[in-house]
């Protein structure tokens, strides 16, 4: 992220005006440029309370903001940043009232720059999955868990309740222990799927195409960067430039 950043904006550039989507540490506390301030801006409380740190050696302050009204002027922000900000959203008319707000925020020569969990173009089948963990070819829980939830997205919206993740795994894994056995994890790690028991909260996985349709009256994709983990594929970050103008 900080690369594809620094890439548009200069290694030797210093003061930039760095806005978080998210309160998410690694992308808060990352080495941006000396003098930058970084302002992150989440609308739960909980999280923030429970989440938020400020950066250890630049000036940073958290703000409980909605991202589709942001207390920023227009054109007062150099970077957008944040981890999987736009998957959060539950609607593609929520993520278009947000990318139309971020780009009345952003300066014209700024960035937006999120690493994104991308659903495969052609949904995979729970079957295909199933056999690919006894096959050994899912490595972690975690990576399990990414894939039933992309292949819950197959509505127009590509979006999924998070209690729907919790039931498509105990009806394809009904057995934990046969899982953990087979697989090598830990019944601690297995278990945090119980976290996705009654959660309302909704999840959108874009395709690399949505994205870019979404974002088209207001951003072009400047570059996709693959990180080299397990989904890599899936998890790319995702550097967009606003347009000069955009149709009234
Ligand atoms: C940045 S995202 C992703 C965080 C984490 N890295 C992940 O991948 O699951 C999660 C955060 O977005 C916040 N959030 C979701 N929609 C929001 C919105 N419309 N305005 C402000 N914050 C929002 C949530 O409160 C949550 O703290």
């Amino acid at each position: 992220m900080r690369a594809a950043i620094l890439g548009r904006h200069g290694e030797d550039l210093q003061g930039l005006q760095v806005a978080v989507l998210g309160v998410t540490p690694e992308v808060v506390g990352l080495a941006w440029p000396l003098a930058s301030t970084i302002r992150a801006f989440d609308h739960s409380a909980d999280m923030v309370r429970k989440v938020w740190r400020p950066h250890p050696t630049l000036a940073s302050e958290v703000c409980l903001a909605d991202w589709s009204g942001l207390p920023l002027a227009s054109g007062s922000v150099d970077v957008f940043a944040g981890d999987n900000s736009l998957g959060a959203l539950p609607t593609f008319v929520t993520c278009q009232n947000v990318l139309r707000e971020l780009h009345r925020v952003l300066k014209r020569s700024g960035t937006l720059c999120l690493r994104c969990f991308i659903a495969p173009e052609v949904p995979e089948s729970f079957a295909s999955i199933s056999e690919d963990v006894a096959h050994g070819r899912v490595l972690s829980f975690h990576a399990l868990k990414w894939r039933l939830a992309m292949a819950l997205c197959t509505g127009p919206d590509q979006n999924v309740v998070v209690h729907r993740i919790f039931q498509c795994f105990e009806s394809v894994f009904p057995d934990r222990l046969a899982l953990a056995r087979m697989t090598g994890w830990s019944a601690e790690v297995i278990n945090t799927i119980d976290v996705y028991r009654d959660s309302d909260t909704v999840y959108t996985f874009f395709t690399i195409a949505s994205l870019r349709r979404l974002a088209m009256p207001w951003f072009s994709v400047q570059s996709i960067q693959y990180p080299d983990y397990e989904l890599a594929a899936r998890c790319p970050t995702v550097t967009l430039v606003p347009h000069a103008s955009v149709a009234p």
